[in-house]
């Protein structure tokens, strides 16, 4: 068998296309959508993340007002900065890259985003609302895995979806997304503590890996015919490469391509997805918050 590679470069440009439009018609109200992405350190990963958020909001025609501080900036200082773009009415959206750095505390620092302006989905405000189907904004990389399925002709009502992976960023909203009544599926969650990983993979018709760690799934743990979406973005050490490593997920892509009927690929799967759901989000919050202002 040879799988189906879903292309969500496509995809992705194609959502930020339908974005970019309403973008266009919300300037022409005189509302200029606008998110403060915020990165503080040098984490590499972070940096490519958050150059590629800036691209994406010139391609959508929305301001862009990242900040960038130093691995030095205290726990205080990102509070207050967090509190000035909560009140600023020119800001819609607020990101804090993920992770920070070890002296500042996570989720005192999401708590402190005003759930309005919470593009990531990640204050328990949005959480709760997504667990209770409500409207929210849903998290960026669990929602753009949704629409990839859907554009795929991927049917998640039945399914047996095994995500593999517990992180707040993507495997827990994963696993809730996928068990709403909205996709209706049988959701199984596998995480450091399962025993016998592979006797779960085995049976999933959608298996989500979110496992950050390269190539863990293999050929023999994918169920004949199942759609795998690899959510993974794993720097392998590659001296033939010109940045000397390259990128690679958490399944074992040929050998998915041979057993499964659908597989994302790594790059241009599920990341430029995070990325183009994000400027759904921002829009929305655009969108809402100038209603609310008028
Ligand atoms: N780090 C990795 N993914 C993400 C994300 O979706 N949002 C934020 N804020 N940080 C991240």
């Amino acid at each position: 068998m040879s799988a189906i590679v879903i292309d969500g470069f496509s995809v992705a440009a194609s959502v930020r296309a339908r974005v970019a439009e309403s973008v266009g018609a919300l300037r022409s109200r005189g509302v200029e959508p606008c998110l403060s992405v915020i990165l503080v350190g040098e984490d590499p990963a972070s940096v490519s993340y958050v150059t590629g958020k800036a691209k994406a909001l010139a391609e959508v025609g929305m301001k862009d007002r990242s900040i960038h501080l130093p691995a030095s900036t205290s726990e205080a200082e990102l509070l207050s900065l967090v509190a000035g773009l909560n009140a600023d009415p020119s800001v819609h959206g607020i990101l804090v890259q993920l992770p920070l750095p070890r002296h500042i505390d996570e989720s005192k620092v999401i708590m402190a985003i005003d759930p309005a302006k919470d593009v990531d989905g990640f204050h328990p405000a949005s959480v709760g609302n997504m667990v209770l189907e409500r409207p929210c904004f849903l998290p960026c990389t669990p929602h753009g895995v949704l629409v990839l399925l859907r554009e795929a002709g991927i049917a998640t009502k039945g399914a047996h979806a095994v995500v593999v992976g517990r992180s707040n960023i993507v495997g827990k909203p994963m696993s809730i997304l996928l068990s709403r009544r909205d996709c209706n599926a049988t959701v199984t969650v596998c995480h450091t503590g399962t025993r016998d990983l592979a006797s779960f993979t085995r049976q999933a018709d959608i298996l989500v890996a979110a496992i950050g760690k390269p190539r863990a799934i293999t050929g023999d743990m994918i169920k004949p015919g199942a759609a795998v979406i690899d959510v993974g973005v794993n720097r392998v050490e590659d001296p033939s490469a010109k940045r000397g490593y390259r990128l690679v997920g958490d399944v074992d892509f040929e050998a998915a391509c041979e057993v499964a009927s659908f597989v994302t690929p790594v790059p241009r799967g599920v990341g430029p997805m995070t990325i183009a759901m994000l400027m759904e989000n921002t829009l929305l919050a655009a969108t809402r918050l100038s209603a609310a202002g008028e």
